[in-house]
């Protein structure tokens, strides 16, 4: 696998995947799922944070401890998919601020069509996680990166629960400098640029709305 790019083997993560990618499953635990399966991502993720030691003082005595160095963060997701997985990482990193990235795949032509984009006015001093469940041609992540790379974070990190390797190449080759983690690499994309085997439209089964 390329050096920037995580793929998780944990079995919480493996388990839940393969509940996410049944058809079956119906809406209310596909968010569930996709949330709990943020949160541990986003626990291996900020694995390389940068700590320092401070002193505090217990009940008992002064001591010196660690505690994350310079703790501002942005979660950026990308509509509409990615807002199911805002929740699960802000559970972990509740100060972070939160942007929005509105895209959208035009169906025909598969080429992502912005719509929206707010972020935090000091996104500049921040580290961003930039979250959306699914990377099929890589085009609306590759998309958002360059949006937010104009405004200089200080990092950006791209968190999806599939990758397709046709999108991982695309997005490695587009933005080397930002790492990837994801839940599962799949086989391939198919000929409606949907990934295989997948788990469908992630935006219909987190809002119910096909
Ligand atoms: C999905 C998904 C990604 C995009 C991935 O969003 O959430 O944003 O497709 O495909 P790509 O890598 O080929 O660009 P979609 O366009 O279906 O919009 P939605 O989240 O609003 O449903
Ligand atoms: N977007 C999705 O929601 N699912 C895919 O398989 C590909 C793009």
């Amino acid at each position: 696998m390329k050096e920037n790019v995580t793929i998780f083997d944990h079995p919480l993560i493996l388990h839940k995947l393969s509940i996410l990618r049944d058809k079956n499953t119906p809406s209310k635990d596909f968010r569930a799922l996709v949330s709990e399966i943020a949160t541990l991502m986003c626990y291996e993720a900020t694995r390389d944070l940068p700590t320092e030691e401070i002193e505090i003082e217990t009940p008992i005595c002064k001591t010196k401890v660690k505690h994350i160095a310079g703790k501002k963060m942005a979660i950026v997701p990308i509509l509409r998919a990615g807002l199911g997985m805002v929740e699960g990482v802000s559970a972990l990193v509740p100060s972070a601020r939160i942007g929005h990235i509105g895209l959208y795949r035009d169906e025909e032509t598969l080429k992502p069509v912005e719509y929206y984009c707010k972020l935090p006015k000091d996104i500049g001093e921040r580290d961003v996680f930039v979250v959306d469940p699914m990377l099929a041609t890589g085009g609306s992540g590759i998309d958002a990166v360059s949006q937010i790379k104009l405004r200089n974070p200080r990092s950006i990190k791209f968190m999806c629960i599939i990758a397709a390797p046709e999108g991982i190449e695309a997005f490695t080759k587009a933005h080397p400098d930002v790492p990837v983690y994801c839940a599962a690499l799949d086989e391939k994309l198919n000929e409606k640029g949907y990934i295989v085997p997948g788990l469908g439209d992630a935006g219909d089964r987190i809002f119910g709305t096909k």
